[in-house]
């Protein structure tokens, strides 16, 4: 339920009822929990416009708002903030309706179609570590916009069109018959390849023929840089597989696949006086900046920026998008600026299509700097994946007696969930510092702590056996704020779509778990001295925050475990 929508209608009543009319009214979470639940804050900025006392307008709304029996407390506090404390009846009422596989969220009431860019990898290597986060980001985002009720269109726009393909297509060429030996380490084979060029003018020029030939559709040529293709996807499949990310081969619509569209881009760019000509090549100028984008190189080729126009031509004139999100390196903020820019100048889309670019910072080792190998290279996926299932299996709980089968399954949710949840628990703005202690730890905001708060609630309702679903009764004030804040996951997920975090919610799941801890310290469920009605509520208190645990860490795409 929308708590914080049905606040702001209360008090805009309440403001009604004392002869005020505003646009929008906005109640926020109390910000200390002395504070109680909620805050209105407008009284101030309303005296000032009224020209009025402030703690006189605020004294009136308590008044009104007070006798509404959803407020246990309603108190106005230093110059006219109204505190606002939901009363425990309110929350038992509707604690039940969370229950279900959508811990009782609705769905938006008026859903959107939405493109989501995400991953979108270079198809010339293997992918490293600077694909994790749009991989991951992007794949959040897209599971919270779905499960909100958006149309959400997931795009994969590889990196699989350009110069390098043509030195690929030379090597392979010049491979013959073992090309499949040797595409099983894409890595190794760009490498040879890139040698190749480096040392032979001749295979150089080859290369830029093939580009050549590429561009102009040559079948011959075609087939070869299909099947690299096709390797470099089976491989990035993968990768998606075991984070358990929801890409797969309908998602993918590279670079290429725009390249019959560009001629007719840059001639309608042309044609609308937004592109000009400098020296040969055509370029699109900003006010604002000295990096013009360019839409076509003097020898007639084409760029980036270009297969972005086109992209989003396709994906609001043809897919019918609403709000396209590109998560993609903050460091490409300037580029995505200046193709929205032009996009809306070229009526490719227009101002009520929300075009984004959904920015991350960088990743970076412990001491400041990008995150490397050892010996300086770039650290592979692949690696990165299989250190954490194997780190994962260190921070197990051997208590329990695991089948190996059995072992190596929760260490892969484990790993896998630690490796997303702690990029995904920082501000996505920010640069990530990348550090395996901290991610695999067992008390803060860790994959670990919400799996095991799931677990060890999962284990205390398999005791229980059945549990009568009554509406509960809530005993003490932890029991009212985890009821609480169970019911404000709906809230919570509306933020974090609105602004395309996710950090908003891994920073609920740690204040839910964490609440439950605190709970369950001090209130026993199934110890003797416990009273059957006392049982029975704290029962399904337990069993609702489990639930709300559950669907919280699939939104990000983490499995939870019966058992650790
Ligand atoms: N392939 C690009 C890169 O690796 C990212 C593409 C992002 N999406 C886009 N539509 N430009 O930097």
């Amino acid at each position: 339920m929308q708590i914080k929508s049905k606040l702001n209608n209360i008090v805009n009543s309440a403001l009604k009822a004392n002869g005020i009319e505003i646009e929008e009214v906005v109640v926020n979470e109390a910000t200390k929990v002395e504070f109680g639940d909620y805050q209105y804050n407008g009284a101030m900025a309303l005296a000032k416009k009224l020209k009025t006392n402030p703690r006189e307008i605020a004294q009136n709304l308590a008044k009104e708002l007070d006798g509404n029996s959803i407020f246990s407390k309603v108190e106005v506090a230093g110059p006219g903030f109204i505190n606002l404390t939901l009363d425990k009846e309110f929350l038992e009422q509707n604690l039940l309706n969370t229950l279900n596989n959508r811990a009782g969220v609705s769905k938006l009431n008026n859903p959107i179609k939405v493109v989501v860019d995400y991953s979108s990898p270079n198809m010339a290597k293997q992918m490293h570590v600077g694909h994790l986060r749009s991989t991951i980001i992007g794949d959040t985002i897209a599971n919270l916009f779905e499960f909100l009720g958006d149309d959400v269109i997931r795009q994969n726009h590889i990196g699989d069109w350009g110069t390098q393909f043509g030195m690929l297509v030379a090597y392979f060429e010049e491979s013959g018959a073992n090309v499949d030996a040797k595409l099983s380490d894409l890595e190794q084979f760009y490498k040879e390849a890139k040698q190749r060029f480096d040392e032979s003018e001749e295979f150089a020029n080859k290369s830029r023929q093939n580009v050549v030939r590429l561009q102009g559709g040559d079948a011959e040529t075609l087939k070869l840089w299909s099947t690299f293709i096709e390797k470099s996807l089976a491989h990035a499949q993968d990768i998606y597989n075991s984070l358990n990310v929801k890409l797969d081969s309908s998602h993918v619509r590279g670079e290429s696949w725009y390249n019959s569209q560009l001629s007719n881009i840059v001639k309608d760019l042309e044609t609308k006086e937004i592109a000009k000509e400098s020296q040969g090549a055509k370029c699109i100028f900003f006010e604002d900046s000295e990096n013009p984008i360019i839409i076509q190189k003097a020898d007639g080729g084409y760029l980036y920026a270009t297969t972005d126009l086109a992209a989003i031509k396709f994906r609001v004139q043809e897919l019918g998008a609403k709000r396209v999100c590109y998560v993609v390196d903050a460091r490409q903020a300037e580029h995505f600026k200046q193709v929205f820019q032009t996009a809306k100048d070229a009526e490719y889309a227009n101002n009520d299509t929300k075009l984004e670019h959904i920015a991350f910072g960088m990743m970076l080792d412990k001491s400041g700097r990008p995150f490397k190998t050892r010996s300086g290279g770039t650290v592979k996926l692949k690696e990165l994946i299989d250190e954490a299932v194997d780190r994962a299996k260190g921070v197990i709980n051997r208590a329990n007696e695991y089948s190996n089968e059995e072992l190596e399954h929760i260490a892969k949710v484990v790993g896998i969930g630690s490796l997303k949840y702690s990029d995904l628990s920082i501000n996505r703005q920010s640069n990530y510092i990348f550090d395996w202690d901290k991610m695999l730890s067992l008390d803060g905001n860790t994959a670990l702590y919400m799996q095991y708060a799931y677990a060890r609630i999962n284990s205390i309702l398999t005791k229980a056996g059945d549990i009568a679903e009554t509406e509960p009764t809530l005993g003490d004030e932890l029991e009212r704020r985890l009821a609480l804040k169970v019911l404000s996951l709906e809230d919570t997920l509306i933020k974090a779509y609105k602004e395309a975090m996710p950090h908003i919610i891994t920073s609920y799941l740690y204040e839910l778990a964490t609440l439950f801890m605190k709970f369950y310290e001090q209130n026993p469920i199934l110890k003797d001295g416990v009273s059957q009605e006392q049982k029975e509520s704290r029962l399904i208190l337990a069993k609702a925050t489990a639930n709300a645990i559950k669907v919280s860490l699939n939104l990000i795409g983490i499995e939870v475990l019966e058992r650790i």
